[in-house]
């Protein structure tokens, strides 16, 4: 059957569905082309006058076998979306029989298999591939599920109820949407715990893999107790089933889910160990166990009313799992490693085709709206709140919610009024950060006189997709003021901006300060602020607020290669003086000397040209980007070996902060020192390396001085069984190439035996790094346009959804000239014009294309 004309659903659209879900049972007779599914539901006429009234049930690429209504057979009207049929006006048992070819999903949506093992993924909208159903998160029921097949393991939501011979049930006694059913069969093992909640509670832990995976289980498990025991001291939320499971899966499109009582996981951000995975892969899966976890309370108890209000659970959730990172490891770090990725993914989606509220009013394909904006600028939203009302109102306010909606789908209406019955404030006015897309733009202008400083702000958001005109929005501005002689007068202070334009006078001061402003990157805006280098030096040398200080090294250093670019110009000394003092003080954080010691990525400087109206030139950005860290090598030559010495580490690996911001700072030593030796420090490292963190930087290095060839294979060699670490093998060679290489290594990898393009993963290695090339990429004949195009155009078939993401590569072609412009244009119309285009990349090349 093929799929309809893609439709555009609208928000302003909502309605209830017309009957209330009082219970689900599904029988699975799992087998790979023909699993039997069987399902009974009891409908009850739901009493809401605004509630739809046809019987609509969603199903798509079924093979309906039966339909009856209080045991009679019914006939039914069937489209490709899904199914009408007459219905009593009392309640009634609706019991249908559908076949499914789960072998036959490579979609990975709905019920699929992955290495011999069925497992489903249901959110957004994949449970209408499993049987016909309401599909719709507002509507919540309990479940239980039967399972029968020869598997050893079979697995779903809710506590058990039973097992024999090729049979398991599973009951969940809490009611849920159905984008959180879940069920894995397959040959698995698991890596056992327990956790006792506060109240006394014991919960079953499990970890499931695939058999061999057993030695990758403990951190994810750990991290899984951590985020149990954090939810319940800061927020106070307890688990409540009897056991809580984890399957870790190899064909994924995302990172995890957090079906109830059964997470899924990409392997990727649930195995790990000190051998095949690096200090950031640890980091990243504590954060995503954490993630899910956290889901139970935010999202699952409390789900969605429709997807436009994605971020009620999503940006609440990250900005959660982001509060748990700065719990456990470096708060400042996390800070600055969430600007650093805000400012890289989401700016740029805010600011180009794909622009989009945080609560989006419209869409066709709702997995093509899983975006930093909603998930990233969506927990800023939710930390700028919390910094306008305070910790403890934002606590009590959760206390509200959590309260109030236990049980509910919610919106973005109720998720606000919480916080306005708290605090008493009307939050009309803040709602713009959830309707309005687009990153404001904050200018600063200040003023001194008698005593008095002032700093004048103005605001200013550019038009977006559908939004030309914007008002002005609440930008909590957290500012300090320093002393010339560096001591703090003004600790930390968020002012509350409400107008277009406004000032903040501060008196009393007996000399002129110098100001720190958006502390803490208080907002997810674009702060323009005219401030002379010595200025931006003294903060770099005197802030008392990492993020601060750590941003105006980062505006020197974009000012310093700009340019570079423009002028030729010599790399600034003034800034570099300033930076060895951080980059060298070992009394500092060696993860926050490591994010001192680099520089803005040249997609960022490609932006920032753009936005002074110049046309970026990659090759240009690339090679100032070389010549400054070339200087920065030359210039601290006799200090490095010296500097790589304080970053050894003679403890048994452990992936906690302070062993990895010592081999973060190691490997930012190290690609400085490849500068000079030719890979000799390099060689040496990777020849002794016990430890993935340690062996890929040196595998980098190698390959960026040229002599990687024998490492490369024999990385190869040591690792070929493990898909996880030939991901990397794969990515790094990639983005290790020189821009004028990237796109013949991208493609020589494809015809790789290994290159299994149907793996996300495996795709995603290749391609993700590709698009994060940037002159590779960009290259100008488009080349890297063109090889990316052929192979969203093959994968479209098989997987929309992975397709369809990774078509935002393209969503920053308009920065660039005339040539590269036609040659991003002629791919994407390519993309667009494949016959039977996928409803997912369709709404995505057409939207960036606009
Ligand atoms: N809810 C999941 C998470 O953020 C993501 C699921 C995304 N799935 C999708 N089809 N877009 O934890
Ligand atoms: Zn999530």
């Amino acid at each position: 059957m093929k799929d309809a004309a893609p439709q555009t659903i609208y928000l302003k659209d909502y309605k209830p569905f017309g009957w209330i879900v009082k219970d689900v049972s599904l029988r699975f007779v799992l087998h790979p082309t023909e699993t039997r599914v069987f399902s009974t539901i009891t409908f009850s006429p739901n009493p809401d006058p605004a509630a739809e009234r046809r019987f609509f049930l969603h199903g798509e690429h079924l093979k309906l076998k039966s339909a009856k209504i209080d045991g009679n057979p019914v006939s039914v009207d069937i489209t490709p979306e899904g199914l009408t049929c007459d219905v009593p006006g009392c309640d009634f048992t609706w019991e249908a029989e559908v076949e499914i070819a789960p072998a036959e999903n490579t979609a990975l949506e709905g019920l699929y298999m992955s290495n011999g093992m069925y497992c489903t993924q249901c959110e957004a909208e994949g449970f209408r591939k499993i049987t016909y159903y309401p599909d719709r998160p507002d509507v919540m029921s309990t479940f239980t599920v039967r399972i029968e097949g020869d598997e050893p393991v079979k697995l779903s939501n809710g506590n058990p109820a039973g097992q024999g011979d090729g049979w398991a049930e599973w009951h969940d006694p809490w009611p849920k949407p159905a984008y959180l059913f879940a069920l894995v069969a397959g040959d698995l093992v698991n890596h056992p715990d327990r956790f006792t909640t506060k109240s006394g509670k014991d919960v079953e832990l499990n970890i499931w893999v695939r058999p061999g995976d057993e030695g990758k289980c403990a951190f994810g498990m750990d991290a899984l107790k951590a985020s149990m025991k954090w939810d319940e001291d800061v927020y106070g939320r307890e688990y409540d089933l009897d056991i809580f499971n984890i399957v870790a899966v190899d064909d994924f499109n995302m990172g995890a889910m957090e079906n109830k009582g059964l997470n899924i996981f990409n392997s990727s951000c649930v195995l790990a160990s000190p051998e095949t995975s690096t200090d950031a892969n640890f980091e990243r899966i504590e954060a995503i166990i954490a993630h899910e976890y956290f889901h139970n309370w935010t999202g699952n108890r409390i789900t969605c009313r429709d997807w436009f209000q994605l971020c009620l659970k999503e940006g609440l959730t990250v900005y959660r799992d982001s509060q748990f990172t700065s719990d456990l490891r470096s708060a400042p770090v996390k800070r600055i490693s969430d600007v650093i990725d805000l400012r890289g993914r989401q700016f740029p989606e805010d600011q180009g085709p794909l622009s989009h509220p945080v609560r989006p009013e419209s869409f066709q394909e709702i997995n093509n709206f899983y975006t930093a904006t909603v998930y990233e600028k969506g927990a800023e939203v939710i930390g700028m709140l919390n910094r306008l009302v305070g910790d403890d109102a934002y606590a009590k306010a959760l206390d509200l919610y959590f309260d109030r909606h236990d049980g509910d789908a919610a919106t973005i209406e109720d998720w606000l009024k919480v916080f306005e019955d708290t605090t008493g404030r009307d939050l009309t006015q803040f709602k713009r950060w959830y309707s309005q897309s687009g990153t404001p733009r904050l200018k600063v202008a200040e003023d001194w006189a008698d005593g008095t400083y002032t700093l004048t702000f103005t605001q200013d958001t550019p038009p977006t997709p559908g939004q030309p005109d914007k008002a002005p929005q609440v930008i909590p501005i957290a500012v300090g003021l320093l002393n010339p002689n560096g001591d703090e007068v003004l600790p930390t202070t968020v002012l509350e901006m409400t107008e277009a334009t406004q000032s903040f006078t501060f008196d009393g001061l007996a000399s002129r300060p110098v100001a720190s402003i958006l502390r803490e990157f208080s907002a997810p805006v674009v702060l323009e602020r005219d401030q002379s280098p010595q200025e931006r030096a003294f903060l770099l040398a005197h802030d008392t607020d990492p993020f601060c200080r750590w941003d105006a090294s980062r505006e020197l250093a974009r000012a310093s290669i700009l340019a570079m670019i423009r002028d030729g110009a010599a790399p600034d000394t003034a800034w570099l003086d300033g930076l060895e003092r951080v980059v060298f003080d070992d009394t500092l954080d060696p993860s926050f000397r490591e994010l001192m010691l680099a520089v803005p990525t040249q997609s960022e400087l490609a932006q920032n040209l753009f936005e002074m109206g110049e046309t970026p030139d990659p090759d240009a950005i690339h090679r100032a980007v070389e010549t400054l860290r070339q200087a920065m090598a030359e210039r601290w030559a006799d200090r490095l070996p010296r500097l790589a010495k304080d970053t050894w580490v003679t403890a048994s690996y452990a992936p906690n902060a302070d062993q990895s911001g010592k081999r973060a700072l190691g490997a930012a030593v190290l690609s400085l020192t490849t500068r000079l030796d030719g890979g000799a420090a390099a060689q040496a490292q990777y020849d002794a390396a016990d430890n993935m963190t340690l062996q890929l930087s040196a595998l980098g290095n190698l390959i960026r001085a040229g002599k990687g060839d024998l490492a490369v294979k024999s990385f190869y060699n040591q690792w070929k069984e493990d898909r996880l670490v030939m991901d990397k093998w794969f990515g790094l060679q990639v983005g290790a190439a020189e821009p004028d290489q990237a796109v013949e290594v991208a493609r020589a990898l494809t015809r790789h035996p290994d290159f299994d393009w149907k793996n996300p993963n495996r795709f995603r290695a290749v391609f993700g790094a590709l698009a994060m090339h940037h002159a590779g990429f960009h290259r100008a004949d488009g080349a890297g346009y063109a090889l990316l195009a052929d192979w969203l155009i093959t994968l479209d078939d098989k997987n929309p959804q992975t397709t369809a993401r990774m078509c935002s590569a393209f969503q920053t072609w308009k920065r660039y000239d005339a040539g590269r412009q036609a040659h991003a244009r002629a791919a994407l119309k390519r993309i667009m014009a494949k016959p039977g285009l996928s409803r997912d990349t369709s709404e995505m090349v057409s939207r960036i294309l606009e």
